[in-house]
């Protein structure tokens, strides 16, 4: 095996996805590794599209016919300063960190700015990106609000003076307080004429939600005990939420925002109180990532233990409504959420589909108790209240198990220090660990292909899986470059049934450069130079039904010689798992949030922490200082959108 720069692939220090192991894990066996390398089964999607797409004989015959149906030219791997996008498409910049959103919003000045300036602005490092049609329930590809993550801050880049190895520990009050009304999410109204997009400017709609916000917990876990915290008596309510990730939309018209890693911005040692264990467990740390412990003293559990419960949820935002309290769904499970990507099963039950984004976490879904009623508006809300949440387990002979988390059944009882069901959830990762699901390689997004009724898990990486430690669901040891699972409920696709305890899977692709062997990539056929793709992390469908994925290598981009983007590729035929290279983010940069129209002609993307993740970058001498160019400005994460310079759709 070629020798890969470990020493500074395992540096992702400054990466806040990149946190952490789940050390409660037994080893799991390395020996049915073969049998998921070498089944035929690996790549064939022979159900859905009678491919012949594999990694032996079928391969070769897939070299003579590939033919993606995605006709675009491709863009060249590389870094540069500058964002690439394929010939015949533009790209738009709408929105920028401080740009303001309402008529009295402060102008944004990088040498001045302030948090009361920051909450009425745009926040940092946008991330999922929600399109919602104008009127709500329309289909309409031209008017629409736009729901959108502010996932965390990078100091050292948004404030001059800091120094970029250490920037909280010189980080001052007013610093912290614009960090926290920089978090969180904005919602925006946007028009499409003549094949551009604007921001509506004063638009009723128009919100931004900090940290500092009032929010609702609901669901099985509201109002219990550990949720009660000196400022709330009543364990059902909370100030805020932090490091939204990626999300989902409901089929009602609202928002679902995944409250990723939590536990960085928390200090402080639990041992002695009842949240030890469960603290722990979450990654909660004696030193914080953030300096906001320091100013505010929720963020200390010395002071209040219970005040990290309050995070880790899957929280609901009606864009339609800008004085809709969010809420916080306890039902749907506290983990470093990822994403809650919902689907209508065909007996009417909602199912969500999450991952818990943490080398050797676990891929979970949810099934409601009731039916999705269409007349019933905002009242379907409950079926995010009242139903089971399950855990995966994927075994060597392709299957995979979904086993139910409910209080009293197996191991989830008082003997393992769960009282209700309440419990069950605030350690929702705990509970996991009872019922020995499959430790993956850090779950990101779970996306259901509309057209199919596959669902498609993006497993970004596992350094620190040794050899010995693989299974059949996670077959590389030192896992780089991560990899795509398709997932295939029983059932005549698309009305297959999610609800099912039983599914099928495959691998899709082994990520990395096919051209070392050594690495172990493996796609749908031969790529193109540029085709290949490295740490997938969230994905989004066309109308077409055909896969297009958005990378984040962390801190590894450098090593590895190519920037993160967004790769497409066919899901059935013979371009099935060969991806093609559409547009690539600046330096150091990550790419976020992809998301289309209804009519596949334009896409909605966010570029989260340009020149960020480039080791040593600063405020003072950033890599890039896109989007602006100008030497007073720090480069600036920022939302854009592609449209094809002839009106057509994305891909072609
Ligand atoms: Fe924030 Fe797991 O990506
Ligand atoms: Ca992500
Ligand atoms: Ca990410």
């Amino acid at each position: 095996m070629t020798r890969l720069p470990i020493a500074a692939t395992d540096a992702h220090a400054f990466d806040p996805d990149e946190i952490g192991t789940n050390q409660s894990t037994e080893p799991p066996f390395g020996a049915v590794v073969e049998v998921a390398l070498t089944r035929r089964g690996l790549l064939l999607g022979s159900v859905a599209a009678g491919a012949l797409v594999g990694i032996d004989g079928p391969i070769k015959r897939a070299r003579a016919e590939t033919a993606s149906s995605l006709t675009f030219t491709e863009v060249a791997h590389g870094r540069s300063p500058e964002d690439v996008v394929a010939p015949g498409y533009s790209r738009q910049i709408l929105l920028r960190w401080g740009d303001a959103l309402f008529a009295d919003s402060p102008p944004w000045s990088p040498t001045t700015q302030s948090a009361t300036a920051q909450a009425r602005q745009y926040g940092y490092n946008n991330d999922f990106i929600a399109y919602m049609p104008l009127p709500r329930g329309s289909d309409s590809s031209s008017h629409g609000l736009l729901a959108i993550n502010h996932e965390y801050t990078q100091l050292n880049i948004m404030f001059p003076g800091l120094d970029p190895k250490a920037a909280e520990k010189d980080a001052t009050r007013e610093m912290v307080d614009i960090e926290l009304a920089a978090h969180g999410l904005s919602v925006i109204e946007v028009r499409k004429q003549a094949n551009r997009w604007e921001v509506v400017a004063d638009s009723p709609y128009t919100r931004r939600i900090t940290m500092t916000s009032p929010m609702t917990l609901v669901g099985p876990a509201a109002g219990h005990e550990r949720l009660k915290t000196r400022t709330d008596a009543t364990g059902r309510t909370c100030l805020g939420m932090i490091n939204n990730c990626g999300g989902g939309k409901t089929p009602w018209g609202t928002v679902l925002t995944a409250e990723e890693n939590f536990q960085l911005y928390f200090v402080g040692d639990a041992a002695g109180t009842p949240e030890a264990r469960n603290h722990k467990r979450y990654g909660l740390a004696a030193k914080s990532r953030y300096a906001w412990s320091r100013f505010h003293d929720r963020f200390d559990v010395t002071k209040d233990p219970n005040e990290p419960n309050k995070f880790g949820w899957i929280v609901e935002i009606d864009p339609y409504d800008p004085t809709a309290t969010p809420v916080k769904r306890t039902a749907l499970g506290r983990m470093k959420h990822e994403a809650a990507t919902c689907v209508v099963n065909p007996d009417g039950r909602l199912v969500v589909y999450m991952g818990d984004d943490e080398r050797k976490d676990y891929i979970y879904k949810y099934v409601s108790d009731g039916r999705y009623d269409p007349a019933a508006g905002a009242a379907n809300a409950r079926l995010l209240d009242e139903g089971v949440l399950h855990v995966a387990r994927f075994d060597a002979d392709m299957t995979m198990t979904w086993m139910p988390m409910v209080f009293g059944q197996g191991p989830l009882t008082p003997e393992n220090g769960f009282s209700s069901q309440a419990e069950v959830l605030i350690e929702t990762r705990r509970a996991a660990d009872l019922l020995k699901p499959t430790p993956m390689d850090r779950p990101e997004d779970v996306e259901t292909n509309p057209l199919t009724g596959r669902v498609y898990a993006l497993m970004t990486s596992d350094n620190r899986r040794q050899p010995g430690e693989q299974d059949a669901a996670n077959p590389r040891p030192r896992n780089f470059f991560g990899h795509i699972i398709e997932i295939i409920p029983p059932g005549t696709e698309p009305q297959v049934d999610h609800t099912a305890l039983k599914h099928r899977w495959e691998i899709f692709i082994l990520a990395g450069d096919p051209a070392k062997p050594e690495l172990g990539a493996r796609y749908g056929g031969p790529l193109s130079p540029s085709g290949w793709f490295a740490n997938p992390d969230n994905i989004v469908f066309d109308p077409r039904g055909r896969m297009w994925i958005a990378s984040d290598q962390g801190t590894a981009q450098g090593d590895f010689g190519i920037g993160d983007g967004m790769w497409a590729c066919d899901v059935a035929g013979p371009g099935r798992a060969v991806t093609r290279f559409f547009y690539r983010v600046p330096s150091g940069a990550e790419m976020c949030g992809p998301e289309f129209t209804p009519d596949g002609r334009s896409l909605f993307l966010a570029v989260q922490h340009p020149a960020g993740d480039d080791k040593d970058s600063s405020y003072e001498n950033p890599t890039t200082r896109w989007p602006d160019f100008r030497p007073d400005v720090p480069p600036r994460p920022a939302l854009v959108v592609i449209v094809k310079d002839d009106g057509g759709e994305i891909g072609g």
